[in-house]
Protein backbone atom coordinates (compact mmCIF):
# COMPACT_ATOMS: atom_id res chain seq x y z
CA UNK A 1 0.00 0.00 0.00
CA UNK A 2 1.35 3.62 -0.88
CA UNK A 3 -0.25 7.04 0.00
CA UNK A 4 0.28 9.56 -1.64
CA UNK A 5 -0.96 13.68 -1.15
CA UNK A 6 -0.49 16.64 -3.21
CA UNK A 7 -1.90 20.33 -1.79
CA UNK A 8 -4.72 19.66 -4.02
CA UNK A 9 -6.57 16.28 -5.03
CA UNK A 10 -9.25 16.60 -8.34
CA UNK A 11 -12.31 14.96 -6.80
CA UNK A 12 -16.15 15.52 -8.43
CA UNK A 13 -15.06 18.70 -10.37
CA UNK A 14 -13.49 20.17 -7.03
CA UNK A 15 -10.07 20.75 -5.63
CA UNK A 16 -9.78 19.41 -2.25
CA UNK A 17 -7.45 20.48 0.56
CA UNK A 18 -6.17 18.22 3.25
CA UNK A 19 -6.71 14.69 1.86
CA UNK A 20 -4.42 11.96 0.71
CA UNK A 21 -4.96 8.97 -0.94
CA UNK A 22 -3.77 5.56 -0.28
CA UNK A 23 -3.74 3.04 -3.27
CA UNK A 24 -2.11 -0.58 -4.91
CA UNK A 25 -3.82 -1.11 -8.11
CA UNK A 26 -6.61 0.76 -7.40
CA UNK A 27 -7.22 3.32 -5.14
CA UNK A 28 -8.17 2.11 -1.50
CA UNK A 29 -9.47 5.28 0.50
CA UNK A 30 -9.32 9.14 0.55
CA UNK A 31 -8.85 11.11 4.17
CA UNK A 32 -6.51 13.13 5.86
CA UNK A 33 -2.91 12.10 5.81
CA UNK A 34 -2.69 11.72 9.80
CA UNK A 35 -5.84 8.88 9.42
CA UNK A 36 -4.47 6.87 6.43
CA UNK A 37 -0.89 6.70 8.03
CA UNK A 38 -2.77 5.87 11.01
CA UNK A 39 -4.44 2.75 9.39
CA UNK A 40 -1.88 2.27 7.03
CA UNK A 41 1.09 1.77 9.22
CA UNK A 42 3.38 -0.05 6.75
CA UNK A 43 2.24 2.36 3.80
CA UNK A 44 5.23 4.35 2.02
CA UNK A 45 4.30 7.53 1.81
CA UNK A 46 4.81 9.66 -1.35
CA UNK A 47 4.14 13.63 -0.05
CA UNK A 48 4.64 16.43 -3.14
CA UNK A 49 5.84 19.66 -3.02
CA UNK A 50 3.20 21.94 -1.41
CA UNK A 51 1.82 23.97 -4.78
CA UNK A 52 0.91 20.70 -6.67
CA UNK A 53 -2.47 18.75 -7.51
CA UNK A 54 -3.26 15.41 -8.28
CA UNK A 55 -5.59 14.56 -10.98
CA UNK A 56 -7.05 11.55 -12.88
CA UNK A 57 -4.93 10.61 -15.37
CA UNK A 58 -5.61 12.19 -18.26
CA UNK A 59 -7.42 10.32 -21.40
CA UNK A 60 -7.08 11.52 -25.16
CA UNK A 61 -9.48 9.33 -26.88
CA UNK A 62 -8.70 9.75 -30.48
CA UNK A 63 -5.43 9.47 -31.93
CA UNK A 64 -3.93 8.19 -35.22
CA UNK A 65 -0.43 6.85 -34.01
CA UNK A 66 -0.03 5.36 -37.86
CA UNK A 67 0.75 8.96 -39.43
CA UNK A 68 3.22 10.06 -36.18
CA UNK A 69 5.87 10.45 -39.43
CA UNK A 70 3.97 13.39 -40.75
CA UNK A 71 5.47 16.94 -39.65
CA UNK A 72 4.93 18.95 -42.93
CA UNK A 73 3.81 16.50 -45.63
CA UNK A 74 0.62 17.12 -45.48
CA UNK A 75 -1.64 19.52 -46.85
CA UNK A 76 -3.51 21.27 -44.24
CA UNK A 77 -5.85 24.47 -44.65
CA UNK A 78 -8.83 23.04 -46.75
CA UNK A 79 -10.04 19.47 -45.81
CA UNK A 80 -10.01 17.87 -49.56
CA UNK A 81 -6.87 19.35 -50.25
CA UNK A 82 -5.24 17.74 -47.07
CA UNK A 83 -7.51 14.45 -47.59
CA UNK A 84 -5.65 14.10 -51.35
CA UNK A 85 -2.29 14.69 -49.23
CA UNK A 86 -3.12 12.14 -47.60
CA UNK A 87 -4.35 9.51 -50.03
CA UNK A 88 -1.20 10.15 -52.24
CA UNK A 89 1.56 10.52 -49.32
CA UNK A 90 0.31 8.00 -46.90
CA UNK A 91 2.43 5.12 -47.93
CA UNK A 92 5.47 7.06 -47.40
CA UNK A 93 4.62 8.05 -43.88
CA UNK A 94 3.88 4.61 -43.02
CA UNK A 95 7.24 3.37 -44.10
CA UNK A 96 8.85 5.82 -42.12
CA UNK A 97 6.60 4.35 -39.07
CA UNK A 98 8.59 2.21 -36.46
CA UNK A 99 7.93 0.85 -32.96
CA UNK A 100 10.22 3.36 -31.68
CA UNK A 101 8.27 6.75 -33.42
CA UNK A 102 5.19 4.83 -31.56
CA UNK A 103 6.74 4.65 -28.18
CA UNK A 104 8.26 8.19 -28.86
CA UNK A 105 5.14 9.55 -29.33
CA UNK A 106 3.51 7.44 -27.10
CA UNK A 107 5.62 9.08 -24.41
CA UNK A 108 4.87 12.49 -25.41
CA UNK A 109 0.89 11.87 -24.41
CA UNK A 110 2.64 10.61 -21.12
CA UNK A 111 4.25 13.20 -20.36
CA UNK A 112 1.12 15.83 -20.97
CA UNK A 113 -0.70 13.62 -18.18
CA UNK A 114 -2.26 11.33 -20.73
CA UNK A 115 -2.69 7.72 -19.04
CA UNK A 116 -5.17 6.39 -21.72
CA UNK A 117 -5.48 7.14 -25.19
CA UNK A 118 -7.73 5.82 -27.85
CA UNK A 119 -5.58 5.05 -31.07
CA UNK A 120 -7.17 4.54 -34.21
CA UNK A 121 -5.91 1.50 -36.31
CA UNK A 122 -6.55 0.86 -39.64
CA UNK A 123 -3.89 -1.43 -40.57
CA UNK A 124 -3.07 -2.62 -37.14
CA UNK A 125 0.16 -1.69 -37.34
CA UNK A 126 0.88 -0.07 -33.49
CA UNK A 127 -0.84 -3.24 -31.98
CA UNK A 128 2.50 -5.03 -30.64
CA UNK A 129 3.64 -1.81 -29.06
CA UNK A 130 0.42 -0.69 -27.63
CA UNK A 131 0.14 -3.93 -26.09
CA UNK A 132 3.53 -3.62 -24.19
CA UNK A 133 3.00 -0.02 -23.22
CA UNK A 134 2.29 1.11 -19.89
CA UNK A 135 -0.51 3.50 -20.63
CA UNK A 136 -3.87 1.85 -21.14
CA UNK A 137 -5.06 1.77 -24.61
CA UNK A 138 -8.96 1.29 -26.47
CA UNK A 139 -7.23 -0.15 -29.16
CA UNK A 140 -9.66 1.30 -32.13
CA UNK A 141 -10.14 -1.49 -35.34
CA UNK A 142 -11.14 0.54 -37.65
CA UNK A 143 -13.18 -0.29 -40.59
CA UNK A 144 -13.05 1.95 -43.92
CA UNK A 145 -14.16 1.32 -47.40
CA UNK A 146 -17.41 2.82 -49.41
CA UNK A 147 -16.96 0.80 -52.24
CA UNK A 148 -19.55 -2.30 -52.73
CA UNK A 149 -16.86 -4.09 -54.97
CA UNK A 150 -14.64 -4.30 -52.09
CA UNK A 151 -16.46 -4.99 -49.14
CA UNK A 152 -16.11 -8.80 -48.66
CA UNK A 153 -12.23 -8.04 -48.32
CA UNK A 154 -12.43 -5.28 -46.34
CA UNK A 155 -14.44 -6.88 -43.60
CA UNK A 156 -12.29 -10.13 -43.46
CA UNK A 157 -9.29 -7.72 -43.23
CA UNK A 158 -11.12 -6.32 -40.41
CA UNK A 159 -12.08 -9.52 -38.52
CA UNK A 160 -8.48 -10.19 -38.49
CA UNK A 161 -7.20 -7.44 -36.95
CA UNK A 162 -9.89 -7.03 -34.36
CA UNK A 163 -9.34 -10.69 -33.38
CA UNK A 164 -5.52 -10.25 -33.14
CA UNK A 165 -6.23 -7.49 -30.57
CA UNK A 166 -8.75 -9.44 -29.01
CA UNK A 167 -6.26 -12.09 -28.32
CA UNK A 168 -4.06 -9.27 -26.60
CA UNK A 169 -6.53 -8.10 -24.24
CA UNK A 170 -5.46 -6.98 -21.13
CA UNK A 171 -6.25 -4.35 -18.41
CA UNK A 172 -4.02 -1.90 -20.44
CA UNK A 173 -5.25 -2.97 -24.28
CA UNK A 174 -8.37 -2.81 -24.59
CA UNK A 175 -9.91 -3.75 -27.99
CA UNK A 176 -12.92 -1.57 -29.64
CA UNK A 177 -14.33 -0.26 -33.21
CA UNK A 178 -13.82 2.53 -35.29
CA UNK A 179 -16.13 3.34 -38.08
CA UNK A 180 -14.17 5.75 -40.32
CA UNK A 181 -17.12 8.12 -41.52
CA UNK A 182 -20.54 8.31 -43.04
CA UNK A 183 -18.76 9.47 -46.48
CA UNK A 184 -16.19 6.37 -46.58
CA UNK A 185 -17.77 3.36 -44.89
CA UNK A 186 -20.30 0.99 -47.03
CA UNK A 187 -24.23 0.80 -44.78
CA UNK A 188 -23.69 -2.63 -45.41
CA UNK A 189 -19.92 -2.56 -43.12
CA UNK A 190 -21.81 -0.18 -40.52
CA UNK A 191 -24.16 -2.40 -40.03
CA UNK A 192 -21.71 -5.96 -39.94
CA UNK A 193 -19.67 -4.15 -37.66
CA UNK A 194 -21.97 -2.64 -35.10
CA UNK A 195 -23.62 -6.39 -34.74
CA UNK A 196 -20.26 -7.27 -33.39
CA UNK A 197 -19.68 -4.55 -31.04
CA UNK A 198 -23.08 -5.54 -29.30
CA UNK A 199 -22.20 -9.03 -29.51
CA UNK A 200 -18.74 -8.54 -28.17
CA UNK A 201 -19.86 -5.50 -25.77
CA UNK A 202 -16.89 -3.70 -27.44
CA UNK A 203 -16.97 0.37 -27.45
CA UNK A 204 -17.16 2.23 -30.78
CA UNK A 205 -16.01 5.53 -32.64
CA UNK A 206 -16.53 6.98 -35.71
CA UNK A 207 -15.38 10.21 -37.36
CA UNK A 208 -18.60 12.46 -38.20
CA UNK A 209 -19.63 15.72 -39.91
CA UNK A 210 -15.90 16.69 -39.76
CA UNK A 211 -15.78 18.94 -42.82
CA UNK A 212 -18.42 21.54 -45.13
CA UNK A 213 -17.54 19.48 -47.59
CA UNK A 214 -18.41 15.90 -45.75
CA UNK A 215 -22.02 17.54 -45.22
CA UNK A 216 -22.49 18.87 -48.90
CA UNK A 217 -21.72 15.48 -49.96
CA UNK A 218 -23.66 13.75 -47.82
CA UNK A 219 -26.21 16.13 -47.84
CA UNK A 220 -26.45 17.08 -52.01
CA UNK A 221 -24.13 14.61 -53.52
CA UNK A 222 -22.22 17.88 -54.37
CA UNK A 223 -18.82 19.76 -52.92
CA UNK A 224 -15.15 18.96 -53.11
CA UNK A 225 -16.05 15.23 -52.05
CA UNK A 226 -17.97 14.95 -55.90
CA UNK A 227 -14.42 15.43 -58.11
CA UNK A 228 -12.59 13.43 -55.05
CA UNK A 229 -14.67 9.80 -55.25
CA UNK A 230 -14.20 10.17 -59.04
CA UNK A 231 -10.98 10.06 -58.98
CA UNK A 232 -10.42 7.96 -55.94
CA UNK A 233 -13.47 5.03 -56.65
CA UNK A 234 -15.26 6.23 -60.02
CA UNK A 235 -18.47 6.92 -57.95
CA UNK A 236 -20.43 9.63 -57.70
CA UNK A 237 -23.25 9.38 -55.17
CA UNK A 238 -22.80 9.43 -51.34
CA UNK A 239 -23.70 5.85 -49.85
CA UNK A 240 -25.17 7.27 -46.40
CA UNK A 241 -27.15 9.85 -45.53
CA UNK A 242 -26.84 11.90 -41.92
CA UNK A 243 -29.98 11.10 -40.54
CA UNK A 244 -29.40 7.03 -42.02
CA UNK A 245 -25.99 7.23 -40.21
CA UNK A 246 -26.97 8.01 -36.99
CA UNK A 247 -29.46 6.03 -37.31
CA UNK A 248 -27.32 2.60 -37.64
CA UNK A 249 -25.96 3.68 -33.90
CA UNK A 250 -29.15 4.07 -32.12
CA UNK A 251 -28.71 1.71 -29.24
CA UNK A 252 -24.86 1.74 -29.43
CA UNK A 253 -23.66 4.25 -27.37
CA UNK A 254 -20.97 5.85 -29.49
CA UNK A 255 -17.91 8.89 -29.40
CA UNK A 256 -18.19 10.69 -32.10
CA UNK A 257 -15.23 12.68 -33.23
CA UNK A 258 -15.71 16.29 -34.64
CA UNK A 259 -19.07 17.07 -35.32
CA UNK A 260 -17.99 20.35 -36.08
CA UNK A 261 -20.61 20.99 -39.13
CA UNK A 262 -23.52 18.98 -37.33
CA UNK A 263 -26.36 21.34 -36.30
CA UNK A 264 -27.46 22.11 -32.78
CA UNK A 265 -30.53 18.99 -33.25
CA UNK A 266 -27.70 16.50 -34.74
CA UNK A 267 -25.66 17.48 -31.68
CA UNK A 268 -29.21 17.55 -29.56
CA UNK A 269 -29.28 13.93 -31.28
CA UNK A 270 -26.14 12.78 -29.92
CA UNK A 271 -27.20 13.80 -26.35
CA UNK A 272 -30.41 11.95 -26.10
CA UNK A 273 -29.33 8.67 -27.91
CA UNK A 274 -25.97 9.22 -25.08
CA UNK A 275 -23.56 9.38 -27.49
CA UNK A 276 -20.55 11.47 -26.84
CA UNK A 277 -18.39 13.96 -28.76
CA UNK A 278 -14.73 14.08 -29.30
CA UNK A 279 -13.50 17.83 -30.01
CA UNK A 280 -10.51 18.26 -31.69
CA UNK A 281 -10.11 21.99 -31.78
CA UNK A 282 -6.32 22.27 -33.25
CA UNK A 283 -7.21 19.10 -35.90
CA UNK A 284 -10.73 21.42 -37.09
CA UNK A 285 -8.23 24.35 -37.66
CA UNK A 286 -5.51 23.17 -39.29
CA UNK A 287 -8.06 21.74 -41.91
CA UNK A 288 -9.92 24.22 -42.09
CA UNK A 289 -13.22 22.79 -41.11
CA UNK A 290 -14.54 25.45 -38.43
CA UNK A 291 -15.70 25.69 -34.60
CA UNK A 292 -17.71 23.16 -33.26
CA UNK A 293 -20.69 23.95 -31.31
CA UNK A 294 -19.22 22.37 -28.27
CA UNK A 295 -22.60 24.24 -26.19
CA UNK A 296 -24.59 22.23 -27.78
CA UNK A 297 -22.96 18.83 -26.53
CA UNK A 298 -24.09 17.40 -23.00
CA UNK A 299 -20.64 14.55 -22.88
CA UNK A 300 -17.73 16.40 -24.52
CA UNK A 301 -14.27 14.76 -24.86
CA UNK A 302 -11.81 16.12 -25.77
CA UNK A 303 -8.69 14.32 -28.24
CA UNK A 304 -5.31 15.78 -29.84
CA UNK A 305 -6.49 13.33 -33.51
CA UNK A 306 -2.85 12.68 -35.23
CA UNK A 307 0.11 13.63 -35.75
CA UNK A 308 -1.88 13.85 -39.44
CA UNK A 309 -4.10 16.96 -38.52
CA UNK A 310 -1.20 18.55 -35.50
CA UNK A 311 1.67 19.79 -34.84
CA UNK A 312 1.92 17.49 -31.07
CA UNK A 313 -0.25 14.89 -28.95
CA UNK A 314 0.27 17.18 -25.87
CA UNK A 315 -3.17 17.30 -23.95
CA UNK A 316 -2.23 20.64 -22.41
CA UNK A 317 -1.73 21.83 -25.47
CA UNK A 318 -5.52 21.06 -26.90
CA UNK A 319 -6.71 22.40 -24.31
CA UNK A 320 -5.02 25.55 -24.05
CA UNK A 321 -6.12 25.74 -28.07
CA UNK A 322 -10.18 25.02 -27.20
CA UNK A 323 -9.52 27.96 -24.51
CA UNK A 324 -8.63 30.39 -27.46
CA UNK A 325 -10.87 28.97 -30.40
CA UNK A 326 -14.02 29.53 -28.09
CA UNK A 327 -13.47 33.01 -27.35
CA UNK A 328 -16.79 33.86 -26.39
CA UNK A 329 -17.38 30.83 -23.98
CA UNK A 330 -16.60 31.52 -19.89
CA UNK A 331 -13.35 31.43 -19.60
CA UNK A 332 -12.96 29.61 -16.43
CA UNK A 333 -16.39 27.38 -17.11
CA UNK A 334 -14.54 26.27 -19.87
CA UNK A 335 -10.90 25.53 -18.68
CA UNK A 336 -13.41 23.44 -16.20
CA UNK A 337 -15.56 21.70 -18.51
CA UNK A 338 -12.06 20.72 -20.47
CA UNK A 339 -10.57 19.41 -17.22
CA UNK A 340 -13.89 17.11 -16.69
CA UNK A 341 -13.42 16.37 -20.70
CA UNK A 342 -10.31 14.96 -20.20
CA UNK A 343 -10.96 12.82 -17.21
CA UNK A 344 -14.15 11.73 -16.26
CA UNK A 345 -16.39 12.44 -19.36
CA UNK A 346 -14.50 10.13 -21.37
CA UNK A 347 -14.01 7.64 -18.29
CA UNK A 348 -17.39 7.52 -18.47
CA UNK A 349 -17.88 7.32 -22.71
CA UNK A 350 -15.48 4.01 -22.35
CA UNK A 351 -17.06 2.71 -19.68
CA UNK A 352 -13.97 2.24 -17.45
CA UNK A 353 -12.73 2.94 -13.79
CA UNK A 354 -10.77 5.78 -14.98
CA UNK A 355 -10.61 8.94 -14.91
CA UNK A 356 -12.05 9.57 -11.27
CA UNK A 357 -10.06 10.17 -7.95
CA UNK A 358 -12.91 7.56 -6.21
CA UNK A 359 -12.64 4.53 -3.88
CA UNK A 360 -12.09 1.25 -6.25
CA UNK A 361 -11.27 3.46 -9.22
CA UNK A 362 -7.71 2.26 -10.75
CA UNK A 363 -5.11 4.26 -9.50
CA UNK A 364 -4.27 6.31 -12.47
CA UNK A 365 -2.77 9.62 -11.44
CA UNK A 366 -1.46 12.64 -13.25
CA UNK A 367 0.52 14.90 -10.97
CA UNK A 368 0.87 18.89 -11.76
CA UNK A 369 2.68 21.80 -10.35
CA UNK A 370 0.92 24.68 -9.88
CA UNK A 371 2.31 28.65 -10.55
CA UNK A 372 3.48 29.73 -7.08
CA UNK A 373 1.93 32.86 -6.80
CA UNK A 374 -1.44 31.40 -7.32
CA UNK A 375 -4.01 32.87 -4.64
CA UNK A 376 -7.29 32.46 -5.79
CA UNK A 377 -8.65 29.15 -5.23
CA UNK A 378 -11.95 28.84 -6.66
CA UNK A 379 -11.93 25.35 -8.45
CA UNK A 380 -11.88 27.07 -11.74
CA UNK A 381 -9.24 29.22 -11.62
CA UNK A 382 -7.02 26.17 -10.68
CA UNK A 383 -8.30 24.92 -13.74
CA UNK A 384 -7.44 27.56 -15.63
CA UNK A 385 -4.06 27.56 -14.58
CA UNK A 386 -3.11 23.74 -14.75
CA UNK A 387 -4.21 24.31 -18.77
CA UNK A 388 -2.41 28.06 -18.85
CA UNK A 389 1.00 26.71 -17.48
CA UNK A 390 1.61 23.47 -17.17
CA UNK A 391 3.43 21.99 -19.97
CA UNK A 392 4.43 18.63 -18.30
CA UNK A 393 3.65 16.62 -15.78
CA UNK A 394 5.46 16.17 -12.16
CA UNK A 395 4.99 12.16 -12.72
CA UNK A 396 2.64 9.69 -13.86
CA UNK A 397 0.99 6.56 -12.17
CA UNK A 398 -1.02 3.69 -13.29
CA UNK A 399 -2.45 1.12 -11.97
CA UNK A 400 -0.22 2.39 -9.37
CA UNK A 401 2.83 2.25 -10.84
CA UNK A 402 5.29 5.17 -11.02
CA UNK A 403 5.38 5.36 -14.67
CA UNK A 404 7.79 8.53 -15.49
C1 LIG B 1 -13.56 5.10 -49.19
O1 LIG B 1 -13.36 3.89 -49.25
O2 LIG B 1 -14.62 5.60 -49.54
C2 LIG B 1 -12.51 6.03 -48.66
C3 LIG B 1 -11.30 5.53 -48.22
C4 LIG B 1 -10.34 6.39 -47.74
C5 LIG B 1 -10.59 7.76 -47.68
C6 LIG B 1 -11.81 8.25 -48.13
C7 LIG B 1 -12.76 7.38 -48.61
FE1 LIG C 1 -9.20 11.33 -36.72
Amino acid sequence: MRIISCKYIFIDGNFVKNKAVAFDKTIKKIAPLNELKEEFKNAEIIEYPSNTVLYPGFINPHVHLEFSANQAALNYGDFIKWLNSVIEYRQELVEKLDEELIKLKAKEMLQSGVTTFGAISSFSAELNVCKNLKQRVIYFNEIIGSNPAAVDALFGDFKNRLQESIEAKSDTLIPAIAIHSPYSVHPILIREVLKIAKEKNLITTAHFLESQAEREWLENGTGGFLEFFKNFSNTTKPINTIEGFLNAFNNCPTLFTHGVQATKEELETLNQNGHSLIHCPRSNRLLGCGRAQIEYIDNMLLGTDGLSSNYSLSILEEMRAALMMHHKADLKKLALRLINAVTENAAKALNLKIGKIETGYYADFAIFKLPNDLKEEENSNIALHTILNCNKTQNVYIGGEEVL
